[in-house]
C-alpha cells in the first residue's frame, strides 16, 4: 500500500512516500499558500520517484495548513492526522526510541512526549515556545537584512558569539562548577559598539537554539524524559544548529538527538497514524 505523507507548515510543506512500511523517498516545497505548496510537494515527490499519481491509495494531511484539505485532494482520498500525534510518532519512529519527548522546531517550537501505554501509543502536548524557525528569519531581516536561512548560516559562521553574548568568563573570569567558561550568561548581553553582522548572526542562532534547547530540556524533565529528547524539524537538521540544541541540553544534564531525515518526522507520522487508523501495522 503506497501512503503518502503531507505535512503543511507554517514555512514549508514536506511529502513522504511510504510503500508498506518503507520510506521511498521525502521533498519539501517552500510554502507558498496550503493548497498549492500541497500540490507542489506532491507533484515533485511523484515526478522525482517516477510513481504514478493513482497509485497512491491515501494521503495522510497534517500540519497547520491541512485545515484546507478537503475529503479528497487532485483526485486522491485524505485522512486529516492531529499535527501533535503526527510529531509524536514521527518523532519516535526516526529516533527508534520507545518514548521521547520529542521537540518540533518549526516556524515556532512544539514540544510533545509521547509513550507506549498499554497497547498503545499515547501522545501528550506539553507545550512550546514562540521562539523558532520564524523567529530566527524574522530577527535577521531586521538586523541583519538577510532572510535566507543559507546567508544567515554563511554569516553566522565567519562570526563570533563571544562578541553579542556574555559569557560566564566575561563575569567570574573562569568556569562555574560544571558550567565551561564559555557557557552564555546573557544572550546579547556583551554587544559592544564593534559588533560585526558575523557576530550577530552567531548570537542570534545562539540565542534562538539555547531557548529552544533549554525550554525543551525543562519540559522533558517534568516528564522524567529529558535522557530521551529528540528534535525534529527543519532547521535542526543544520550541523550548526542542531550543535547547540544537543549541547544545551546535554549541559543541563539531559540527552539529545536529531535523527536523519528530522525534516520530515511529522509527515512520517501522518502515514504512520493514517495507517494504523486502517489496521496496517508500520514496521
Ligand atoms: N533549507 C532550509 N534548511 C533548514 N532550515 C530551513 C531551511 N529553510 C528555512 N529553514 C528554517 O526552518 C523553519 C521552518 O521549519 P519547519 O519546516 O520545520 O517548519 P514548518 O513545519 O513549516 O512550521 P510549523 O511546524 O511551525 O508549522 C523556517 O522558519 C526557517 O527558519
Ligand atoms: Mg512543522
Amino acid at each position: 500500500m503506497i501512503v503518502l505523507g503531507l505535512d503543511i507548515g507554517g514555512s514549508m510543506t514536506k511529502s513522504i512516500l511510504v510503500e508498506n512500511g518503507e520510506i521511498k523517498g521525502a521533498v519539501q516545497v517552500t510554502a507558498s499558500g496550503p493548497l498549492v505548496s500541497a500540490a507542489g510537494a506532491i507533484g515533485k515527490i511523484t515526478e522525482e520517484l517516477g510513481v504514478r499519481l493513482s497509485s497512491i491509495e491515501l494521503i495522510a494531511c497534517t500540519g497547520g495548513g491541512s485545515r484546507k484539505i478537503g475529503p479528497s485532494f487532485l483526485g486522491l482520498k485524505t485522512v486529516k492526522v492531529d499535527e501533535i500525534e503526527a510529531i509524536g510518532l514521527g518523532g519516535l519512529a526516526l529516533s527508534g526510541l520507545k518514548e521521547a519527548v520529542v521537540s518540533s522546531v518549526g516556524t515556532g517550537t512544539a514540544i510533545v512526549s509521547v509513550r507506549r501505554e498499554g497497547g498503545s501509543i499515547v501522545t501528550r502536548h506539553l507545550g512550546g515556545t514562540g521562539v523558532g524557525g520564524g523567529t530566527l528569519i524574522g530577527l535577521s531581516k531586521l538586523l541583519l537584512n538577510r532572510s535566507s536561512i543559507k546567508g544567515i548560516f554563511e554569516l553566522a559562521r565567519r562570526g563570533d558569539f563571544r562578541n553579542v553574548d556574555l559569557t560566564i568568563m566575561d563575569i567570574v573570569g573562569g568556569p562555574i562548577g560544571r558550567l565551561p567558561a564559555d557557557t552564555t550568561a546573557s544572550n546579547f548581553g556583551n554587544v559592544g559598539d564593534g559588533a560585526k553582522l558575523e557576530d550577530i548572526a552567531a548570537g542570534l542562532l545562539n540565542m534562538v537554539a539555547q531557548v529552544i534547547g533549554t525550554v525543551t530540556y525543562f519540559a522533558a524533565k517534568a516528564e522524567g524524559l529529558e535522557k530521551k529528547i529528540v528534535f525534529i524539524g527543519s532547521l535542526p537538521t543544520i550541523p550548526e544548529f542542531s550543535e547547540i540544541l544537543t549541547s544545551t541540553v546535554s549541559l543541563l544534564g539531559g540527552v539529545a538527538t536529531v535523527p536523519e531525515m528530522a525534516c520530515y518526522a511529522t509527515a512520517l507520522g501522518a502515514a504512520i497514524k493514517a495507517k494504523e487508523r486502517l489496521g496496517q501495522v508500520f514496521r
